[in-house]
């Protein structure tokens, strides 16, 4: 089976979410609060002025502070002029000229949207950004190479399955699968055919069946039931364009924000009358008289400067009569907030399942490539479950558990109420647990912790008496430390620290523990026995180190010191530690140990652990 990389791990985004680049009603404020929720923004290149682009390039260059971001060009062909159609165009538009007091020949003309060039290839290269979406196909394979070569990824729009292969023989990154829902310009550039052209949940399966490349499902995106409802029909992402279109950091004019939050927003078509291209938008006075569809416009992008003077006129007078009001056909969930707020809406809609792959995946990323992995909002918003399972699916990815899922250590003092509880694997002396290290790796560092399971809540006045097991935690952290990266705040939430780790010692009731004193655990020592392939044996020794211990609690203090701590670092929702979870007592001991060395681990009083390391 293929394995298809997460979007976001191809974006470099936390969340699987693309805002539309939207041409005219939008620019660096509202891409850069999506990048900055998480998201990728986009920036539209195709109605700005090479100067008004390069000032918009260093904006998002300057703030992106490291986020991915998108630019957005169109990729037409533009048309030959057609004199005698241009003059039929105009005698259209004539008696509305006459209304409004425009002299025609005063118009000028020209094509209003500029496709992708050497000299925009140019503009953009020293601001390399590390994705361009283009809209109406690609640009010559020459320029496709040149983004290329800044190391951009590419993506484009299919509103076909013919034009998702053709833009995947093309080899872009990802597919954007365009439905009929979609406001904006359709897409489309193997055809003109406007039956051939489906909705979002029509298309998406069917483009899914086809590419092998991850595709993002676009039109009628607005909230989380439909984010969900596509990632269903094997959407691996997201691009939602009419949801942002109120949000205050969009550009989007008095008229058309008025007609957004009318009862007008509900009808929508596709129209020609404003640039000769296909786009759908909320049906305003010209599309009525002139015909939306049905009309005399030259090809795109040729009849825009015609009907431009008429759309700033009724502007001027309030109105949105000759406004392309662009809409998709959902514009019901359209709201005045923030792009963060849109995004994070947008957000609950991915499915557990694709957040712990992104997370994992990043996570994984960061520890091969030893690169700091920046959590997100995203990040935070994951309940305890979730963070043990990006745990599970990291170690996996890394290939510390080769010999498939053990049982994890859930432990440390987050809350694990909603997370299945681990199988405790008992392991007798005399049948070491094997612990195979990945290809490649010939040592590793292991800790050794005591770990509690708690019979109920701790009580102040008796934290311990709330001790319902106790064994030996060993932890496999040295895949981390051996290849030097350090400061594993950032993966706080997946466990109490960075370790891939097994709850291996034999469980031992709390009765067999009446004799175990919180003394006795502030003085617990601990032994690791160490013997190599060679015979030759080294013995490791250690004590209670956890820090609430070294900062002179006493060892009573230390359970409820363990609750409070978790509530301040936001690890726990609820009152604290519970019946059931797991406490690991902080780092005991930690020895390098190689490939074919027998480990025995012990505690005083406790029966050890040997492990085989292989
Ligand atoms: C106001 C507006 C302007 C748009 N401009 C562009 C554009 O410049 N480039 C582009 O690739 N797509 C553009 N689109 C289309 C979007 O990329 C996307 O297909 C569409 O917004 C998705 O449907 P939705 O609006 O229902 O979310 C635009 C859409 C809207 C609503």
């Amino acid at each position: 089976m293929s394995f298809t990389p997460a979007l976001t791990h191809l974006l470099g985004t936390a969340l699987p979410i693309v805002q539309a680049p939207m041409a005219g009603a939008q620019g660096s404020a509202l891409a850069l609060a999506v990048c900055q929720a998480g998201g990728l923004g986009s920036l539209p290149a195709a109605a700005l002025s090479p100067d008004a682009l390069r000032a918009e390039l260093a904006v998002m260059a300057a703030q992106s502070q490291g986020l991915p971001w998108n630019v957005n060009f169109f990729a037409h062909v533009p048309p030959v002029p057609v004199p005698e159609q241009e003059a039929a165009w105009r005698r259209s538009l004539a008696p509305f000229y006459a209304e409004h007091g425009i002299d025609p020949a005063s118009i000028t003309t020209g094509p209003g949207r500029s496709p992708f060039s050497d000299e925009l290839a140019d503009l953009v290269a020293p601001f390399r950004p590390p994705v361009v979406s283009f809209h109406f196909g690609l640009p010559s394979p020459a320029l496709l190479a040149r983004v290329r070569a800044w190391g951009a990824k590419v993506l484009s729009s299919a509103t076909t399955v013919e034009e998702a292969l053709w833009l995947q023989a093309q080899g872009v990154d990802a597919i954007i699968a365009q439905g009929l829902e979609a406001g904006g310009h359709r897409g489309f550039f193997l055809t003109r055919d406007l039956s051939t052209q489906m909705g979002t949940f029509a298309l998406l399966p069917q483009i899914v069946q086809a590419v092998s490349v991850p595709v993002i499902a676009a039109g009628g995106i607005v909230d989380a039931h439909s984010v969900a409802a596509a990632f269903a029909l094997g959407a691996a992402g997201v691009q939602a364009g009419t949801a942002y279109l109120l949000c205050p950091e969009a550009t989007t004019s008095a008229v058309h924000r008025a007609a957004l939050q009318s009862e007008a927003a509900r009808h929508t078509a596709l129209t020609t009358l404003f640039t000769g291209g296909a786009a759908r938008g909320i049906v305003n006075r010209a599309m009525r008289e002139l015909g939306a569809l049905d009309n005399q416009a030259p090809a795109f992008p040729l009849a825009t400067s015609a009907i431009a003077p008429l759309r700033a006129a009724a502007e001027r007078a309030g109105r949105g009569d000759f406004t392309p009001l662009w809409s998709g056909q959902n514009a019901s969930a359209c709201r005045a907030v923030s792009a963060a707020e849109v995004t994070r809406s947008l957000a609950q809609g991915v499915p557990a399942s694709t957040r712990i792959t992104a997370i994992a995946q990043s996570l994984a990323h960061a520890h091969r490539t030893g690169s700091t992995w920046q959590p997100t909002e995203g990040w935070t918003e994951l309940s305890a479950a979730e963070a043990y399972a990006i745990q599970a699916s990291v170690a996996k990815a890394l290939g510390w558990f080769p010999d498939g899922p053990r049982a994890w250590k859930v432990g440390g003092t987050t809350d694990i109420s909603a997370a299945p509880l681990p199988e405790v694997r008992p392991s007798p002396a005399s049948q070491p647990v094997t612990w195979v290290l990945p290809a490649g790796q010939d040592e590793v560092l292991i800790e050794a912790e005591l770990a509690f399971r708690l019979a109920s809540a701790p009580n102040e006045a008796d934290p311990m008496a709330c001790i319902g097991t106790v064994c030996v935690s060993v932890e496999l952290i040295g895949t981390r430390l051996a290849e030097g990266l350090s400061a594993p705040a950032n993966w706080k939430l997946a466990d109490q620290g960075v370790h891939a780790g097994l709850l291996i010692g034999e469980a031992q009731p709390a009765a067999r523990f009446t004799a175990f004193t919180p003394s006795d655990w502030q003085a617990q020592a601990c032994h690791i026995r160490v013997q190599g392939p060679d015979g030759a044996v080294a013995v490791h020794e250690g004590r209670g180190s956890h820090p609430a211990i070294l900062s002179g609690l006493q060892p009573l203090g230390t359970l409820p010191w363990l609750a409070r701590h978790a509530r301040a670092q936001g690890q726990c929702q609820n009152s604290g530690l519970r019946s059931g979870d797991l406490v690991t007592t902080g780092a005991w001991l930690v020895v390098k140990v190689r490939r074919g060395d027998l480990v025995d681990v012990g505690f005083d009083g406790l029966p050890g652990v040997r492990l085989c390391i292989a």
